[in-house]
């Protein structure tokens, strides 16, 4: 077939998932294997979303309510935000692509980090505008430098807080001198995937910094403290003008009837959510001591997963990992030859991954 494609879509990296689960173990001989590899919550779902979820199954017949009117004043409530500022996505991701459907057409630059979450780079690409990379300063957000890489031609900004794949975050002092840089037609997106872990009390919170005129849009989801993941829904907040171009360019029936159920019971599961942030927090310290008892050098994080240097390369030391049931991520395709990161399991996950480092580190 000759067809032709626009450079811009030739010049993707297609996203490459994991395999699934199953297929490893049967490529690899092995069973009962653990993943640690893509920030999931390793409580399972919230049991009040499953609940709601199973009570949905009925209404599989109709389409979803295209607003998610319940789901949308429910947020807007617990999060102290009018409903017209919310704007429902198919997983966070799907808001990214509005945004850069909405405020970037060809040409225009996209500021992110480098590396940064794969979804801004294959967004920005789509529409033909172009990403601006700017390296990390010893694994964290250099906002001076992010600053520094605006031109006429930027329209937005990406910044992941706490940031993914370093856990690393920014304070709000620290985001107010930046954003004090910006010209004010430049849209910020602050990607808070991994907000409700972050301990430090001077985090930045983006919601708190959506005021009158500042274009922030603050994107948060389902997929990680409340479990989630496997039903796709997230949600960005920002100024109602914003918001309402957001939904012009978003499919009608975006989220689907039972993560729309699922997503509204399990903000309601507050239980669940303090059990999540007390294992992954108690969990995060119990691995980096054992770590550091074992000699192996850890980075700090505030979100469910943490960096390590395995001072070797890391592609081999994943395939080890692997063959002894334990899937963690490797960072050789971010730019880091010799790191892993690990994401926070239970306490049999955790410690069953400690004897397999210790074992293939050996
Ligand atoms: C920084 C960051 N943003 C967004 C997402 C996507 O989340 P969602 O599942 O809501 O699309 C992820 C998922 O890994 C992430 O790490």
């Amino acid at each position: 077939m000759k067809l032709k494609v626009a450079e811009n879509i030739l010049s993707l990296k297609p996203y490459t998932p994991g395999k699934p689960i199953e297929e490893l173990e049967r490529e690899y001989g092995i069973s009962g294997s653990i993943k640690l590899a893509s920030n999931e919550n390793p409580l399972g779902p919230s049991p009040k979303a499953v609940e709601a979820m199973q009570a949905a199954l009925s209404n599989l017949h109709r389409y979803p309510d295209g607003s998610g009117y319940y789901l949308v004043n429910k947020l807007a409530e617990k999060l102290g935000v009018s409903a017209e500022q919310i704007v429902l996505g198919n997983g966070s991701d799907d808001v990214i692509g509005m945004l850069t459907r909405v405020y970037l057409t060809a040409g225009d630059e996209a500021v992110m980090t480098s590396p940064s979450f794969l979804m801004y780079e294959i967004f920005v690409r789509t529409v033909d505008a172009i990403p601006v990379m700017v390296p990390l300063k010893d694994l964290a957000i250099d906002l001076d430098a992010m600053a520094g890489a605006v031109s006429e031609k930027t329209k937005i900004i990406f910044i992941t807080n706490p940031n993914n794949p370093t856990g690393y975050h920014i304070t709000t002092s620290e985001f107010n001198a930046f954003m004090a840089k910006l010209p004010p037609r430049v849209v910020v997106v602050v990607d808070e995937a991994y907000i409700e872990f972050a301990r430090d009390q001077h985090c930045l919170n983006g919601l708190n910094e959506i005021e009158d005129g500042r274009p922030i849009a603050v994107l948060r989801t389902f997929s990680k403290a409340y479990g989630l993941a496997g039903i796709r829904i997230g949600y960005g907040v920002m100024p109602a003008e914003m918001a309402a171009m957001a939904n012009r360019v978003r499919q009608p029936f975006n989220t689907n009837i039972l993560a729309q159920a699922g997503a509204a019971a399990a903000l309601d599961d507050e239980l669940f959510l303090k059990q999540t942030l007390e294992l992954i927090h108690s969990e995060l310290a119990f691995m980096q001591a054992e770590l550091k008892k074992m000699g192996v050098e850890c980075f700090d994080s505030q979100a469910n997963f943490f960096l390590i240097d395995v001072k070797q390369n890391a592609g081999k030391v994943f395939e080890k990992m692997l063959r002894q049931g334990v899937i963690v991520r490797s960072m050789v395709s971010y730019g880091y030859p010799e790191y892993i990161r690990i994401t926070i399991g239970t306490r049999a996950e955790n410690v069953r991954f400690l004897k397999a480092l210790e074992t293939v580190l050996k």
